[in-house]
């Protein structure tokens, strides 16, 4: 299965902070094996589109996308407009938007569905929060949000084209990763709903980490049997960083 570290630069970065990160990423990233993924604000889409042009491990990704599919919906980014803007993959279901944006079970499912309509490739978060993860209820929330957003709405095959990102949200921005372990059998447990889902193909599908991962302790989550890489919130913000967690595996 291919590596991946993928960026989610959320709402940070002036345009020409993010054309300098950019430049940096490029030049830094040729020769590392694994797949990057760039999830730059929206209206940097276009100048990072530019800028990865032809890099061979280098893709462009979105950070959201509309549940709509066309028409009177101010303010919203339709999955039709990304594939035409040159991006592969969106992220949908952050805990940050569930949480300020009151993003539903059902809602998610619709942008997934309207992500795989257009050919683009989601990026799935979930995750249990610090009370939920206190309560230790982890297997359940993860369990709930799979069964809720996707088992009950797609079939096999558009589940098997997801790429599922575990990041608890106690972890996530707060300098507090969850260790090694605790991350894979929560890595585990999903690798297990995917198989009772979809069968062997379960299998193939990339489970990425999120929460605090950097240089440091990257290597440490990519060694688990079920942990395929990253998706990276602040240090993906720093070339260096971001660059050096893709050589983690
Ligand atoms: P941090 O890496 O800043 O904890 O953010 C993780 C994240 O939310 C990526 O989507």
């Amino acid at each position: 299965m291919q590596n991946i570290v993928a960026g989610n630069w959320k709402m940070n970065l002036t345009s020409d902070a993010a054309e300098s990160l950019l430049k940096d990423i490029v030049a830094k990233a040729t020769g590392v094996s694994c797949q990057f993924i760039i999830c730059p604000p929206f209206p940097y889409l276009s100048i990072a589109k530019d800028l990865i042009d032809g890099h061979p491990n280098i893709a462009l990704g979105a950070q959201n996308c509309s549940n709509k599919t066309s028409g009177a919906f101010t303010g919203e980014v339709s999955c039709e407009m990304l594939k035409s803007s040159g991006v592969e993959y969106v992220i949908i279901g952050h805990s940050e938007r569930r949480a300020y944006y009151n993003e539903t079970h059902e809602l998610i499912g619709e942008k997934l569905m309207r992500a795989l309509e257009n050919e683009l490739i989601p990026i799935f978060c979930c995750g249990e929060n610090l009370s939920e993860r206190k309560a230790g209820s982890h297997f359940d929330v993860v369990s709930s949000q799979v069964k809720e957003s996707i088992f009950d709405f797609l079939s096999k095959d558009q589940i098997s084209k997801i790429i599922f990102a575990y990041e608890p949200v106690w972890a996530i921005g707060t300098g507090e990763t969850a260790s090694p372990d605790q991350a894979e059998e929560v890595h585990q447990h999903l690798r297990q709903c995917l198989i009772e889902n979809i069968g062997d193909d379960g299998n193939q599908i990339p489970i990425l980490y999120g929460g605090s991962c950097k240089p440091g302790n990257a290597k440490d989550l990519f060694q688990q049997k079920n942990i395929d890489g990253g998706l990276i919130g602040g240090a993906s913000l720093k070339a260096d960083d971001f660059v050096q967690i893709g050589r983690s595996f």
